[in-house]
C-alpha cells in the first residue's frame, strides 16, 4: 500500500511505478534526507506538535535507518518511489503508528527541495577543494618556469614571447573565478524551503529558524510557492559548472597541442598516456581529450535542465525530478575530471629548448623592434609601418629580426644602433613587460605570491 494510497481504489501499473520511481538515482539523497527528517522532528516537538517521546523515538530510529543504509543492510522498493517514501516507509515499518507522524507540516515537495539544497551544499565545497588543489599544482609547476621563454599566440599564430608561468597563471585565474561563482552559488543554496509544504505553507506553527540553525542554513525562504518551484540553484550551479569545464577544454586543447609531435613544448608522463591498439609508436593525451570531451555532456546537463524548467507552470511539477540526473552526472563529472586533470599536469616532463626555440621563430619580438623606434624618437604608426617591412625582407632572406646586421638596420632607419639586439632578445622581450598582469619574472612572481597567500 502506497503512502498516498488512501484515494485509490487500485494499485499502481507495474510500468507506472517503474516510469514514475526515482529512487535508482535519487537515493543519494539519503543522508540529506534523514537529517533533514531528524531537525523537522526536533522541531515538532519543540513546537509541542507532536509529542516529546514520538519525536525521541522517530530521531533514534532515523539515525539507524541511516547507519543501516550507509552499511549496505538496506534494499529501496521502487514501488516507494523515491528516497523521501522509502525512508518514511521503512521508519513506518519499524515503529509503526509513531512513525506516521514524521510527515506532519511537510511535503515532498519542499523536503526534495531541502535535500537538494543541502546535498549540493556539501558538493559545492568538495568541488572547490579540487579546484584549489589544481591552483596549487598550476602555482607550484609556475614557480619552476617563471624564466622559461615560450611563444604566446593569437589565432595560433605566434605572436609575443612570455614564460610557461605567466601561461600557467592565467589559468589560476580563470579558475579563481570558477571559485567565486561557487561561492556566490552557495549564498542562494543556503536558504532554508523547508516549511512551504506543498506550495501553500502549513497551517501548524512550525519553527523555520530552528531548522534552519540545526541545518546550517543561513537564510529561510519567504516565498512558500517560490521555494517549492525554485530550480534556479540547479542551473545556476550547472552554469558555473560548465564554465569550469570551459576553462579546463580550453586547457586540454592546449596541452594536445603542446604534446604533439609538431610542438613538443611538454611531455606527458607514460602514466598519465594511453597507447594505440595498432599503431607501436603512439602516446595519446587521452585524458586531456576525454576532458575536453565531457565538457559537452556538462553543458547538454544545463541545456537539460533549462528546458525542463521552461515555461512550468508554478508550482511544483513532476517534470523537476528531472533535474537530478543532469546535475548529479555533472558532479560526478567533475569529480573525476579535475582530479585526474591536476595528477596530469602535476607529473608533466617540460621541454624548455623547444619553448625557447619556438619562441625565437614567427618574429615574436616584432612589437619590442618598433617600441624600440618609438623610444628613440619615431611615432608608434611610422615604426609599425617599418618593422613590418624588416620582417617582410627576413621572410625573403629566411632570418630572423635578431639576425640582420647594423648596416641593414641603418637602411630601413637610421635611429636604429647597436643597442637594438639587447632590445629585440627574448628576455628582454618578457622582463620589459614590467607592469602588472605582465609577463616579466618579477610580475609573475608577484602574481604567485598573491595568488599562494588567497589559497
Ligand atoms: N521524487 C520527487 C522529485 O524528485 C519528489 C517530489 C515529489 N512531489 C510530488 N508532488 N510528486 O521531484
Amino acid at each position: 500500500m502506497k503512502l498516498w494510497g488512501g484515494r485509490f481504489q487500485k494499485s499502481a501499473d507495474k510500468l507506472t511505478d517503474d516510469f514514475n520511481s526515482s529512487i535508482h538515482f535519487d537515493q543519494r539523497l539519503y543522508k540529506q534526507d534523514i537529517l533533514g527528517s531528524i531537525a523537522h522532528v526536533k522541531m515538532l516537538a519543540s513546537q509541542k506538535i507532536i509529542p516529546t517521546e514520538d519525536s525521541a523515538l522517530i530521531q533514534k530510529t532515523l539515525k539507524e535507518i541511516l547507519s543501516d543504509i550507509k552499511e549496505g543492510k538496506i534494499e529501496f522498493d521502487i514501488a516507494a518511489e523515491d528516497i523521501h517514501m522509502n525512508i518514511e516507509q521503512i521508519l513506518i515499518d519499524r515503529i509503526g503508528d509513531t512513525g506516521k507522524k514524521l510527515h506532519t507540516g511537510r511535503s515532498r515537495n519542499d523536503q526534495v527541495a531541502l535535500d537538494m539544497r543541502m546535498y549540493l551544499k556539501d558538493e559545492v565545497n568538495n568541488i572547490k577543494e579540487l579546484i584549489i588543489n589544481l591552483q596549487k599544482v598550476l602555482l607550484s609547476l609556475a614557480k619552476e618556469h617563471t624564466r622559461t621563454i615560450m611563444p604566446s599566440y593569437t589565432h595560433l599564430q605566434k605572436a609575443q614571447p612570455i614564460t610557461f608561468a605567466h601561461h600557467l597563471t592565467a589559468y589560476v585565474e580563470m579558475l579563481k573565478r570558477d571559485k567565486e561563482r561557487l561561492e556566490d552559488a552557495y549564498k542562494r543554496l543556503n536558504v532554508l524551503p523547508l516549511g512551504s509544504g506543498a506550495l501553500a505553507a502549513t497551517t501548524y506553527q512550525l519553527d523555520r529558524d530552528f531548522v534552519a540553525r540545526e541545518l546550517g542554513f543561513e537564510k529561510i525562504s519567504l516565498n512558500s510557492l517560490d521555494a517549492v518551484s525554485d530550480r534556479d540553484f540547479c542551473i545556476e550551479l550547472l552554469s558555473c559548472l560548465s564554465i569550469l569545464m570551459m576553462h579546463l577544454s580550453r586547457f586540454s586543447e592546449e596541452i594536445i597541442l603542446w604534446c604533439s609531435y609538431e610542438f613538443q613544448f611538454i611531455e606527458l608522463d607514460d602514466a598519465f598516456s594511453t597507447g594505440s591498439s595498432i599503431m607501436p609508436q603512439k602516446k595519446n593525451p587521452d585524458i586531456a581529450e576525454l576532458v575536453r570531451g565531457k565538457t559537452g555532456r556538462i553543458y547538454g546537463s544545463l541545456m537539460a535542465l533549462l528546458t525542463t524548467m521552461k515555461s512550468l507552470p508554478l508550482a511544483y511539477n513532476k517534470d523537476m525530478q528531472e533535474d537530478k540526473e543532469p546535475l548529479f552526472d555533472a558532479i560526478d563529472n567533475i569529480k573525476i575530471c579535475l582530479p585526474v586533470f591536476t595528477d596530469m599536469l602535476r607529473t608533466i616532463k617540460v621541454n624548455k629548448a623547444k619553448m625557447y626555440e619556438s619562441a625565437k621563430g614567427g618574429f615574436t619580438n616584432a612589437t619590442d623592434l618598433a617600441d624600440y623606434l618609438v623610444k628613440k624618437g619615431l611615432a608608434f604608426r611610422d615604426a609599425h609601418e617599418i618593422v613590418g617591412k624588416a620582417v617582410f625582407s627576413c621572410i625573403q632572406k629566411g632570418i630572423g629580426l635578431e639576425d640582420m646586421t647594423l648596416e641593414e638596420y641603418k637602411q630601413i632607419s637610421p635611429l636604429v644602433e647597436e643597442d637594438v639586439f639587447q632590445a629585440i632578445s627574448l628576455e628582454e622581450c618578457v622582463n620589459k613587460r614590467n607592469i602588472t598582469g605582465g609577463p616579466s619574472e618579477e610580475m609573475v612572481k608577484n602574481a604567485i605570491e598573491i595568488n599562494e597567500t588567497l589559497l
